[in-house]
């Protein structure tokens, strides 16, 4: 049905507009008395066997909804209906902002893939935070959290406990987003010596905040070996959570979408199908190289219940889609949860 007759609809429009259109859509749905509970039925797979605890947490299912979809919590109380075990809000800035102009989110439906340069559009933590005080939570709920744009990096530490500090309440855990391609030169804080400082202070904060919410990093795709070696490093050091891996990807090689449109839609993270091989590699060499010492939620291109059994049996603990979703439909969730349970 989805993929018959809802996206042949939707993708005749712009990407933007479908996606808040479809949220409103959504949430006026969501508000009929019922229509949770019936969805739930329909995508739920509920089985103790899915369960997970990881970093102090119970996870439904092991199977969340990836950082950017839900960027101001204003849906995060309805995606169990979609048999979701966890949502990932943000990236959240301490002050609202606008975002790159648009145009800023395109299809590559030959890939399978999208390309975005949203730029951390959102509405800030203050109101986020309220929103996510009042709606009840049915699932685990990330924070992801960033700068604003117009902070240089060497006050980004300032943007990163300011949101820390106002979703502690209302988050179970967090992310640190240094890897989006879209927001100025945020991804150099990706280095170990901004990284290191930077992650510890969050953490002597989170302690000094009551209960500790776990954190975890989250890196983009476009990493080396080296690189890579050193967010071992960093979690070791920082004694942060984990790691979420990955973000999107600058790297566009090995497209089907001809270099003449990539060159027309101009810069962007991309995500989606293209993006699947690469974010393994990254989980494989990370939960090698470090002897599986910390939990890793792995993301990037998961179109299929294969796609997610290959980033977990690379060594993610938890998976996360985005892209996917938009492609396959919501079904692409209950199939994810049912292939794990045969595994
Ligand atoms: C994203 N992603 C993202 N990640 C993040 O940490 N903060 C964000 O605000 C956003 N925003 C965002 C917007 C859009 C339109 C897309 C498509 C993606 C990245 C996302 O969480 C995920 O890491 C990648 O998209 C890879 O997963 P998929 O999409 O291939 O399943």
């Amino acid at each position: 049905m989805y993929k018959l007759l809802i996206r042949p609809f939707l993708f005749l429009f712009d990407p933007e507009k479908v996606h808040h259109f479809t949220f409103g859509m959504l949430r006026f749905f969501f508000s009929i008395p019922g229509k949770v509970w019936i969805f739930s039925k329909i995508y739920g797979v509920n089985d103790p066997k899915l369960e997970r605890e990881l970093f102090g947490l119970k996870f439904k299912n092991p199977v969340g909804m990836a950082a950017g979809f839900d960027k101001n919590a204003v849906l995060f109380h309805r995606l169990h209906a979609f048999g979701f075990g966890f949502v990932e809000i943000g990236t959240v800035t301490p002050m609202a902002q606008a975002g790159n102009p648009t145009k800023r989110l395109f299809r590559l439906k030959k890939d399978k893939a999208l390309i975005n340069r949203m730029g951390f559009n959102n509405d800030g933590a203050i109101v986020i935070a309220d929103r996510l005080k009042k709606g009840n939570k049915n699932l685990i709920v990330g924070g992801n959290i960033g700068k604003n744009t117009a902070t240089p990096n060497e006050k980004a530490k300032e943007d990163y406990r300011f949101n820390l500090e106002k979703l502690h309440p209302v988050v179970d855990y967090f992310v640190v987003n240094v890897s989006c391609p879209n927001v100025g030169n945020i991804a150099l804080l990706q280095e170990k010596q901004y990284l290191i400082p930077m992650l510890k202070e969050l953490c002597e904060l989170n302690a000094s905040l009551g209960k500790e919410k776990p954190i975890l990093l989250k890196i983009g795709p476009d990493r080396t070996e080296k690189q890579l070696d050193e967010v071992i490093e960093v979690i070791a050091e920082s004694g942060i959570a984990g790691v979420i891996c990955t973000n999107t990807a600058t790297d566009r090689s090995n497209l089907k979408t001809s270099d003449k449109k990539l060159e027309q839609i101009g810069n962007g993270g991309l995500s989606g199908k293209p993006l699947s091989k690469r974010s393994t590699e990254i989980i494989s060499y990370l939960a090698s190289k470090s002897n599986k010492a910390f939990p890793i939620i792995g993301v990037g291109g998961i179109h299929s219940a294969e796609d997610a059994l290959e980033k977990i049996n690379a060594g993610a603990d938890l998976v996360q889609v985005y892209t996917g979703f938009i492609y396959e439909g919501p079904s692409l969730v209950k199939r994810i949860n049912k292939a794990i349970l045969k595994s």
